[in-house]
Parts: structure tokens; C-alpha cells; sequence
């Protein structure tokens, strides 16, 4: 397994101001961002207000409900439940919820809310929003379809970035006591590990399915480099993803994958362990990075840590540490003035020649990088009770 024996891990104190200066940043932002949310990305730094209609808008609530989490001062718990009213809205009214990402929006912002502080509006969202989310389960193929119109067969795939969208079944199913969110659950997880995970374990982003017999048809990119690279993120989600797979499955031979999904991202990594937008990019390119992929990994690898011998979580632990630390060292915003976000250098969606996506956010903060830096920090300082 590979070691970084020359890099620093982030110490307590460093944690602690880290986690300061982001609950001050978040409550700054109250004002603009209370009654709107955060874009997706920063523009030159910072974020402009947006309603609640985009698959991002659950990120900037988590951050809120862990700035919460940190000070426990009353507006942010206040401001937490006027963005839960906004979720619950969202949810009944189904605007802008014909997508699979019902786990980034409603489990950082209703589950969190719920479990936090006992959120009853929270909880009535986050379980109509995982009735939403297994309304787009097919049978046939075994998963649950990430964009579009069901029935068309240019969107009959999955993406690995679902494998986060999926707690809030898992969840929905201990709450509710009805077993067929967590197991359409295991259904699309079986099948997502089954296929975007290639011999060389660096992944897929997208992976495409016969519409009439289900059966696995190819792997494409949208958002990394060319169908055949590593989408940094997409590779991050896949070592969060697995590791949330183990917590609510037990299936022991997600350790491995775990494992194996995790070495390919750190081999790919630069010498600042935080890696460029695409793993096919390594130092001396120009291209940007994106920090969030490295703040999302680190929270997989300390997710997994829970559950493995005590050599292997050490092992894990230190790396997300030294991750964390070249995180704070090197992008994290440490002036108001700078930036109204938490984390500079992320990229979103890249533009290339060999790929679908549109590009905006590049080389800017985005919602979930800002997000998942303040948990992977959280669950450095204390014992912390997951969102998802
Ligand atoms: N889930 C979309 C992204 O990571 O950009």
C-alpha cells in the first residue's frame, strides 16, 4: 500500500482553527444565503444566490448544519430550518427533482436537520424525497437511472456518483421500517460495483445498459478527461461510495474494492496529494485541480476506517490526515476578503474535446467541496454522527 512518508498531517489545533474560521465563513454568508442557496460554483471567488432548483443546493445547508454542529450558535440552527421548509417545498411541489441525486439534496440538509435537532419537516421531506429517488429504479438492468426521461435509451445508465445518493434509502428503511427502499439499495449498488469499476480498478463514470434486456452494455465518461481517464471525482465518489456500501451492507468484499478503488486515486495523485481534475493529469500540467475530489476521499477513507483492523484504519486515517493538511496548507480560503467560499481550486465540469459536459466552475470553489472539507474536518475533531 502506499505510504507519503514526508507529508505532515493536520494537528488538532490546525483542525480546530480550520473549523473556526469555516463556521464564521458560513455564518457571514447567512444574510445572502438564508431564504436562497449557493451556486454550485464560485465566480471569481464567490457565490451568487440561487433558488432551490439545482442538485447542489443540499451541500451549502450541511455546511450550515455542521457550522451548527461546531458552535451551536442559534442562527445557523434557525437558518437550517427555514432551508429545510425550502426542501420540504421542493419535494412536494417536484420542482426540479427528475434526477437521481435525492441523497445530495435531501441528506445533508432534512436527514441532518432531523437528526440533529429532531426536524419532524425534515424527516416528512427526506422520506418523499427517497420514494422520488426509487421511482427511477428499473427492474430490468438492476439500477437506478441518474438523468432524464426513463424511458428513452441515451439515458439508460447510472453514474458512480449515485453511490452517495444511496444512504438516504438505507436511511429511509430504518425509519420508516419498509424494506424496499434498501433494497432497491443493494440492487443498484450490486450493479454499479459490478460495472464501473474496470481491471485496473480506476473507474467509469457513466455505465450504459441494454434498455430491452438489461444486460451491461458500455462504460462513457461525461464529466472526466476521455472515456478512457479517471474522472478524479468520479474516482472519489467511488472510494466514499464504497465505503458507505460497506457501513450499511457488511459485504465483506467491498473492503477490497475499497482498497483497490482508493490505491488507483492515491498512485494518481500529485505531489500535494490533491489531484488534478482528471488522474490522467499529474505534476508539470497545467490543467486545474479539483480539491473537492481530495476532501471527498479523505472522508471515504476515514469513513472506512471504522471498519477495518487497526493496521489498515492507521493506515487510512494518517493518509486523509496528510490529505487534509495539504487541503488547509494550500487551498482553503483563509480571508473573507478572498472569497465568500471554503476551498479554492476545484473544478466542476471541464470542457474537453473527448467528453459531454459543459463547462463552468473550473479552477473556482464549488458547494460540495466547501461541504465535504467541513466533514472530512468534523470527523477529525470528534466521533461524528453521520448525514448520510
Ligand atoms: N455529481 C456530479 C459531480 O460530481 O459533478
Amino acid at each position: 500500500m502506499l505510504t507519503f512518508p514526508d507529508k505532515k498531517e493536520i494537528t488538532s489545533e490546525e483542525i480546530k482553527a480550520a473549523l473556526d474560521f469555516s463556521s464564521a465563513q458560513v455564518i457571514r454568508n447567512l444574510d445572502t444565503f438564508t431564504y436562497s442557496f449557493q451556486k454550485a460554483y464560485s465566480e471569481n471567488g464567490f457565490y451568487q444566490p440561487i433558488p432551490n432548483d439545482y442538485w447542489t443546493t443540499g451541500f451549502w445547508t450541511g455546511e450550515i448544519w455542521l457550522a451548527y454542529e461546531h458552535t451551536g450558535d442559534k442562527r445557523l440552527k434557525r437558518a437550517g430550518e427555514i432551508q429545510i421548509d425550502s426542501f420540504l417545498e421542493r419535494i412536494d411541489k417536484k420542482n426540479a427533482v427528475d434526477h437521481h441525486d435525492m441523497g445530495f439534496l435531501y441528506s445533508p440538509s432534512c436527514v441532518a436537520g432531523y437528526k440533529l435537532i429532531g426536524s419532524t419537516k425534515g424527516r416528512e421531506a427526506a422520506i418523499k424525497a427517497a420514494d422520488q429517488l426509487i421511482s427511477r429504479y428499473h427492474p430490468v438492468g438492476e439500477f437506478i437511472q441518474a438523468w432524464g426521461p426513463m424511458d428513452a435509451p441515451e439515458n439508460y445508465r447510472l453514474i458512480i456518483d449515485c453511490l452517495l445518493n444511496l444512504p438516504l434509502l438505507y436511511w429511509a428503511t430504518e425509519e420508516t421500517g419498509d424494506a424496499k427502499y434498501k433494497e432497491i439499495a443493494e440492487k443498484h449498488i450490486h450493479t454499479a460495483l459490478a460495472n464501473v469499476i474496470r481491471e485496473d480498478y480506476s473507474t467509469w463514470h457513466t455505465f450504459f445498459f441494454d434498455m430491452k434486456t438489461g444486460a451491461p452494455d458500455h462504460g462513457a465518461t461525461c464529466q472526466g478527461y476521455r472515456d478512457g481517464s479517471a474522472w478524479a471525482r468520479g474516482q472519489a465518489w467511488g472510494v466514499y461510495g464504497t465505503a458507505l456500501g460497506y457501513k450499511y451492507t457488511h459485504r465483506e468484499e467491498y473492503i477490497d474494492i475499497f482498497k483497490n478503488v482508493c490505491e488507483y486515486f492515491l498512485t494518481h495523485l500529485p505531489e500535494d496529494m490533491v489531484p488534478y481534475w482528471d488522474l490522467e493529469f499529474t505534476d508539470g500540467s497545467d490543467e486545474p485541480r479539483d480539491s473537492s475530489s481530495a476532501s471527498i476521499a479523505a472522508c471515504g477513507m476515514l469513513e472506512m476506517s471504522k471498519y477495518m483492523t487497526k493496521e489498515d484504519a492507521a493506515h487510512y486515517t494518517k493518509i486523509a490526515r496528510q490529505m487534509v493538511k495539504s487541503v488547509y496548507d494550500n487551498y482553503a480560503v483563509k480571508d473573507e476578503k478572498q472569497s465568500n467560499g471554503l476551498v479554492l481550486h476545484s473544478t466542476y465540469s471541464k470542457h474537453s474535446p473527448y467528453n459531454t459536459c459543459n463547462h463552468y466552475g473550473v479552477d473556482e470553489c464549488n458547494s460540495w467541496g466547501d461541504y465535504f472539507y467541513m466533514e472530512a474536518l468534523t470527523r477529525l475533531e470528534k466521533d461524528w454522527v453521520l448525514y448520510w
